[in-house]
Order: structure tokens, then C-alpha cells, then sequence
């Protein structure tokens, strides 16, 4: 029996650390193919082979710095890059007509309507949190909120790297906005962060997010229900980046297949659940 053809993928950011991680997951991928490596336009690894970049053998591939060059063999492009990097990346997927799987955090809201127009041309699936753990995070929460609903305060934690541009992070974000509407609330009205100094008392019908920027850590997202005699707290650990990594391999396997819409990791997995049921 012929074993299928492995999909055809480039990397925006391929310097980057969510960058080497993917070339991790490709290069020991039977079913996508790393076939296209983007650096920042004055990167000093342009020109070298992107195996380079995480120590092993030639892949073949030439880090470049031309988005076309980069996207001719691909079939689509995984983007962990920055939010103007990307807008610019995404109108060249339009142009030439290739998938794009976005991971780039910190995207305002212009930069989300623009993603959401050009979803109607090509596929793009965005996702805050390409890891497994952090979907299940969101679906365990909303049950809490369900159960302890406004009675609770409700915290959101996000510890990261110290290089890490955002905060809150996209996954607390994204965290937020699911409980805020689970429980009805306002978003992002609801969302609160504590100013240094505030001198008044916790504000009633808010979510209060924290961030903690330190060191090299991965990424770990808490959320907090707590009443007045109890609290219950829920907490992902990204241990390693290949967690990411892995995920956005994934999402790029399956967008190739999809027609061109707006996804989120949440289609795929719903869509896999389904035809694992069916
Ligand atoms: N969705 C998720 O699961 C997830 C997980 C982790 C991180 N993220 C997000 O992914 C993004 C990248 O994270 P990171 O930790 O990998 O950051 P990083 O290490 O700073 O990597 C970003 C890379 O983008 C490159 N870049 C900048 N402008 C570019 C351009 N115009 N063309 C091509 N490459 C360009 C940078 O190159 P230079 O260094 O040469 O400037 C760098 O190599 C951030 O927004 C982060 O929050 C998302």
C-alpha cells in the first residue's frame, strides 16, 4: 500500500523558538514536510540551511528572507512571528493562495478583522494555544464557572518567559473570554487588572488577571474559582515548546483539507471527536 504524500509546510519565525521547535516536530514528521523557512529580513541566518538552526543535518531547506520563495512549495505556512510580521505573511498566503495556521499572540482588533477578511479567501486557523492540555484548561473551566458561576472571584495567572512582549497572554485571553461568556459578562468590560496603588476593595462582576514575566518559563496558565471557605484552582504546564510545536503541525495537517474559513484548534478537535464517534 502507498503511504500518503506528506504535506508540504513553511515556518514564519523560523529563528524564533516556537520556530525551532517546529522544525523539531517536521523533521521527525512522516506526513508533513518542512519545505520553506522564513527569517526577519535582516536576520543573520538567511542563507544557511535551516537544519542549522536546531544542530542536526542539512534539511535542504535555505532559511530565506523572500515570503514567496518561502511559500512556492508549501502548501501552507505556520506563522509564530509578530503581529505586523504576520499581517504582512497572511496577505501573501492570500495572493498565493496557501493556507495559513497563525500562532503570533498580541494581534489587536484591526489585525483580527483583517484575519477574519481573508479567511473567506484562503483557510486560516488561529489558535492562542496550539497545546492539547490547554483546550481541555478551557472546557474544565467553563464547567467550574458553570457550577460556581458568579458566586466566585474568578483569577486568571499567566507566568511566561521574561522575553515575552504581551500580557495577559493570548491563552489567558482566550481563557477570559470563554468564562465571560459562559457566565454572561461583558467582554472584554469585564476584564480587570489590578493598577499598583488601587485603593479600593475588588470590583464586583469582574475577572482579575495577573501576569508574571520571568526567567525561561514555558508558559503555565492558572485559573481560580474562590468562595468564601474554599477555592478551587485549575493549572496547565507547558513543559516544553514542542507541546506548541506539535499542535500547529497538526492544525496545518488538517487545514490543507479545509475549505477556505475562519477556524480555531476548537473545529479541528470537534471534527475529530465526531469522526472518531461516527
Ligand atoms: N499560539 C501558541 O501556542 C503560542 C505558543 C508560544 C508562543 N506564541 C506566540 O508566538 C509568537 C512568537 O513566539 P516566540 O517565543 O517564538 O518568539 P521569538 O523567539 O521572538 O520568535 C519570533 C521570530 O519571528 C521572527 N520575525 C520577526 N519579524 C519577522 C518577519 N518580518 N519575517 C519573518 N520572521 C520574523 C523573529 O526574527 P528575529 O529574531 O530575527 O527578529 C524571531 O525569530 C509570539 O507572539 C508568542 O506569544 C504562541
Amino acid at each position: 500500500m502507498c503511504s500518503p504524500v506528506p504535506i508540504g509546510v513553511a515556518i514564519a519565525g523560523a529563528s524564533g523558538r516556537l520556530g525551532r521547535a517546529l522544525i523539531q516536530v517536521l523533521q521527525q514528521s512522516t506526513t508533513a514536510r518542512l519545505q520553506g523557512a522564513l527569517v526577519s529580513p535582516n536576520s543573520p541566518w538567511a542563507g544557511q540551511d535551516a537544519g542549522k538552526l536546531v544542530g542536526v543535518e542539512p534539511l535542504g531547506v535555505i532559511l530565506t528572507t523572500n515570503v514567496s520563495e518561502a511559500l512556492f512549495k508549501a502548501a501552507v505556512l505556520i506563522d509564530f512571528t509578530t503581529p505586523s510580521a504576520t499581517l504582512h505573511h497572511l496577505e501573501r498566503c492570500r495572493q498565493q493562495g496557501k493556507a495559513m495556521v497563525i500562532g503570533t499572540t498580541g494581534l489587536e482588533d484591526n489585525a483580527q478583522r483583517l484575519i477574519a477578511q481573508t479567511a473567506q479567501q484562503i483557510a486560516v486557523l488561529q489558535s492562542a494555544n496550539f497545546s492539547l492540555g490547554v483546550q481541555l484548561l478551557y472546557q474544565l473551566a467553563a464547567s467550574a464557572a458553570r457550577v460556581l458561576g458568579t458566586e466566585s472571584d474568578i483569577d486568571i495567572i499567566d507566568q511566561h518567559h521574561r522575553h515575552k512582549r504581551d500580557a495577559p497572554s493570548g491563552t489567558a485571553l482566550a481563557l477570559g473570554e470563554r468564562l465571560a461568556n459562559t457566565l454572561g459578562l461583558e467582554w472584554p468590560g469585564c476584564l480587570d487588572t489590578v493598577p499598583p496603588g488601587r485603593s479600593t476593595g475588588r470590583a464586583a462582576g469582574k475577572i482579575q488577571f495577573a501576569s508574571v514575566r520571568s526567567g525561561e518559563t514555558v508558559g503555565e496558565h492558572r485559573v481560580s474559582f474562590t468562595l468564601a471557605d474554599e477555592q478551587l484552582s485549575i493549572t496547565h504546564q507547558a513543559m516544553s515548546r514542542l507541546a506548541f510545536a506539535k499542535g500547529a503541525v497538526r492544525a496545518a495537517q488538517w487545514l490543507v483539507h479545509q475549505p477556505a474559513a475562519h477556524y480555531t484548534l476548537q473545529d479541528l478537535l470537534e471534527q475529530s471527536v465526531s469522526q472518531g464517534s461516527s
